[in-house]
């Protein structure tokens, strides 16, 4: 924009004017932490930067800075996509902050570790994809290596789904949040309508694969060498908050890239009734303490089944996301999504069976599920990285939906601000 100076000046001087106005009367209000949770979600958020040592984790970490940050530019805010030269003009990620953690962590490599090391998976380096899209300069063309790779180069599932692994296929639910938002945010970027469909179309290849048909939710691991065929509570909160990205994606992208409102809206619906599946199928399942189980239908005394923060608090985020996007659905005064999304958001706040805050005095957030081991019976309480940026990603869905008028802030007050996108 081209300012004269003497609009400069006048401009300077309103801005001047106000900002003495705002001074004199009311504080600043705060944009980022506005809403108290019933827990210090700052410091839950300065540990969930701190943590992450693996790709997935840095990956998380990024998606959950710039979502509490700069909503407005992640695929939740009102206008991702705007025409003109791209989200590249961000380059270097000067002033958001998850794109200046997501350049520090990037390590650009030969795919399938184009963009970090991922210690034989797929999927995991494509989760700073999305950062590396945004960041552009060095790191667009590390980018398209490795979509290149994604959809050329991996070994696939005999139905296409591309595999989480290297070394063999193998389906695991976790790669729906690390790799179709990739590829569906290329695919916006680069108007390639084709890539944007494989992101989606991947979404229902892993389901199909995965789902546990009696019971809705998915396995986490189908194939020879980590099989894993228990309803794992981190895997499913992978999976839903990984298509609620795609589907919020494939909500904004721009008319020139989808070019069938057909196509939109039937592929709206469709990864929308996926994820209400998950969701459904979790809501359904018996808590421990007012947390989803580890495993979510094991009851037994084996050990498995504890409750846990990390599933737990992604589906909670899910919901709030998605009664933003399907507020039909998931929305409104007395949705009980919404009341379930809550009561996450409460238990975190409270204490647990013996007493002890979920949330401690430096804010870590516990228990949790080794986020490296998901068969440990041990509950991990030093701090996963990956729980503390799912509790992240929880805050910043909730406090969205109380902004777009859907969900209530902790007195049960609608704040709707319309204006903040
Ligand atoms: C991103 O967020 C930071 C911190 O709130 C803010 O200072 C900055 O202006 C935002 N950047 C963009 C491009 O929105
Ligand atoms: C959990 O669900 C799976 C798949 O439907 C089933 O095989 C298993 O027996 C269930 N476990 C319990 C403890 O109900």
């Amino acid at each position: 924009m081209y300012l004269s100076i003497a609009n400069f000046l006048a401009a300077s001087a309103s801005v001047f004017f106000v900002f003495v106005l705002v001074n004199a009367h009311t504080p600043e209000p705060d944009t980022i932490f506005p809403f108290n949770p019933g827990f210090n979600i700052q410091k839950v958020s300065s540990q969930a930067s701190i943590l992450p040592s693996h790709s997935w984790e840095y990956g998380t970490a990024s998606e959950a800075l710039l979502e509490l940050y700069n909503r407005s530019l992640s695929v939740f805010g009102c206008n991702p996509f705007p025409p003109g030269p791209g989200p590249e003009s961000l380059a270097s990620g000067g002033g958001v902050p998850g794109l200046e953690y997501a350049s520090q962590k990037i390590v650009i490599g030969d795919p399938p570790n184009g963009l970090a090391d991922g210690d034989g998976a797929v999927g995991d380096p494509a989760s700073l994809g999305v950062s590396a899209v945004m960041l552009g300069l060095e790191y667009a063309d590390a980018a398209r290596r490795e979509v290149e790779y994604l959809v050329e180069g991996a070994p696939r599932w005999e139905n296409g789904a591309i595999s989480h692994r290297v070394e063999a296929p193998e389906l695991w639910a976790d790669f729906v949040y690390m790799a179709p938002p990739f590829i569906a945010y290329y695919g916006v970027v680069h108007s390639d309508f084709g890539l944007l469909q494989e992101a989606v179309r991947q979404c229902g290849l892993y389901r199909e694969v995965l789902r546990d048909r009696k019971r809705n939710v998915w396995e986490h691991i189908v194939g020879p060498t980590h099989p894993d065929p228990g309803l794992w509570s981190t895997g499913n909160a992978w999976a839903a908050a990984g298509m609620t990205r795609v589907l919020a994606t494939v909500v904004k992208a721009p008319h020139q890239v989808v070019s069938s409102e057909d196509w939109r809206e039937d592929t709206v619906g469709q990864v929308s009734s996926w994820i209400k599946e998950i969701v459904d199928g979790a809501m359904e399942s018996p808590m421990d303490g007012g947390l989803l189980r580890n495993y979510l239908n094991d009851t037994d005394d084996d050990g498995h089944g504890y409750g846990e923060i990390s599933g737990t608090s992604l589906l909670g985020a899910v919901v709030y996301r998605m009664a933003v996007l399907q507020p039909r659905v998931f929305g409104g005064k007395s949705s009980r999504y919404i009341r379930w999304a809550d009561g996450i958001r409460k238990t975190l706040g409270g204490r647990d069976d013996e007493g002890k805050p979920h949330v401690t005095e430096a804010g870590i957030v516990t228990p949790a599920v080794n986020p490296l081991d998901w068969g440990d019976t041990v509950p991990f309480t030093s701090g996963s990285p990956e729980g503390q940026n799912f509790v992240v990603l929880l805050y910043a869905a909730w406090r969205d939906c109380v902004w777009s008028g859907q969900c209530t802030d902790s007195e049960g007050h609608t704040q709707a601000d319309t204006d903040r996108c």
